[in-house]
């Protein structure tokens, strides 16, 4: 790198990428380009899987304001992270989110940036999302049937999701992901009407693997549909399904496709297959606190940093020494399995 530029930002101004030993890389050699961003702890449902009944939010003077956030992406942007995913809580509950889009779509070396929403109100935004710059969109949605929509999610909502997602397809998100939590005694029914709806649709669905995130206690391994029995309700409901081509190595989800073409089925098998050796992620909660993992139970917090006056290299060191001491991934299979204080909703998935 030019000694002359500026070291913050890792840029190497010539071409615009990232100097390869100024990327955010782990004592295991996993190469981070990926930052989840979760906008706000807050709710309009109530998953079970997700999040109790009854919960206290964070004060509003906690959550980081969007040119915090802007901030900490552009220092993060710097070190080789090209990916952003707005996550919640619900993000759409978080106002002017679009505003955010926009912002983060400026910063530069951000490629892409997507957004996993419940969808209950995404048929008004889906249009301002799009035009902000948002191209990624995946919709949590566990059951066609409205009554079991009512007994997972402990809210109505049903018919709003299903018009957010048809919605969203119209202004031009293409694919519309579809997100449905796996649950033993649960999602068995689900499989087939999802999958049609996804395939009726020009929809790709995900079936992600119930994991440890919810109250201590609630989990257990018995309770996870598995991402082998769900290819074989797929396969005598519908028909063979092969691994995709493309299969992304770097991705959680392994993708499946029809025989006769028509879709795509991923499979994110977090519990019978952890995929923590390809993980490119980190994360920013909506309080500021920088996480490795989904499941860290030590948090780096960049709020305090933010708002101390430190400088953008402080951030930067932060973010180094974060990724430096990520583990090598959960142990939800083992004894040794150590929940996260905080709940998923509270995390950002
Ligand atoms: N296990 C797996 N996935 C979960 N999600 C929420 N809670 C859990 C859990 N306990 C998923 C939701 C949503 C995303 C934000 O996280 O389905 O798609
Ligand atoms: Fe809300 Fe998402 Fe948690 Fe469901 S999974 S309660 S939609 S934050």
């Amino acid at each position: 790198m030019n000694a002359s530029l500026p070291i913050l930002g890792a840029f190497d101004l010539r071409d615009g990428s990232i100097a390869a030993d100024d990327r955010l890389i782990d004592s295991f050699g996993r190469v981070h380009n990926n930052l989840r961003i979760s906008v706000t702890d807050r709710c309009n449902i109530r998953c079970s899987y997700c999040m109790p009944e009854a919960v206290a939010f964070m004060p509003r003077s906690d959550l980081l304001s969007f040119e915090e956030i802007v901030r900490f992406a552009r220092v993060a942007a710097g070190l080789g992270i090209d990916k952003i995913r707005l996550t919640g809580g619900e993000p759409l509950v978080r106002r002017d989110l679009p505003k955010l889009v926009a912002m983060l779509a400026e910063i530069a070396g951000i490629k892409d940036i997507g957004l996993t929403t419940n969808g209950i109100l995404l048929a008004d935004l889906a249009a301002d999302l799009w035009n902000a710059g948002l191209r990624r969109i995946n919709v949590s949605l566990d059951t066609m049937n409205p009554a079991k929509f009512v007994e997972i999610t402990r809210r109505p909502g049903f018919e709003q999701v299903i018009e957010g997602i048809l919605r969203a397809r119209q202004v031009g998100f293409d694919p519309v992901k579809i997100n449905a939590l796996a649950i033993k005694n649960f999602t068995e029914d689900e499989v087939i009407p999802l999958a049609e709806f996804a395939r009726s649709n020009g929809l790709e669905i995900r079936f992600i693997e119930y994991m440890p995130l919810d109250e201590v206690g609630r989990w257990r391994r018995s309770m996870v549909l598995f991402a082998a029995d769900i290819l074989e309700i797929l396969t005598k409901g519908i028909g063979p399904l092969a691994p995709a081509a493309d299969n992304d190595p770097r991705a959680p989800a392994l993708d499946y496709v029809y025989a006769d073409g028509r879709g795509r089925v991923g499979m994110i098998a977090s519990v019978s297959r952890p995929f923590c050796m390809s993980c490119n992620r980190i994360r920013l909660t909506a309080d500021g606190k920088l996480r490795n993992c989904l499941f860290a139970v030590e948090e780096t917090d960049v709020r305090a940093l933010l708002r101390g006056g430190e400088r953008d290299e402080s951030i930067a060191l932060a973010l180094r020494a974060s990724v430096a001491g990520k583990l090598e991934g959960h142990e939800i299979n083992s004894a040794r399995f150590v929940k996260p204080d905080r709940l998923m909703h509270s995390i950002g998935g």
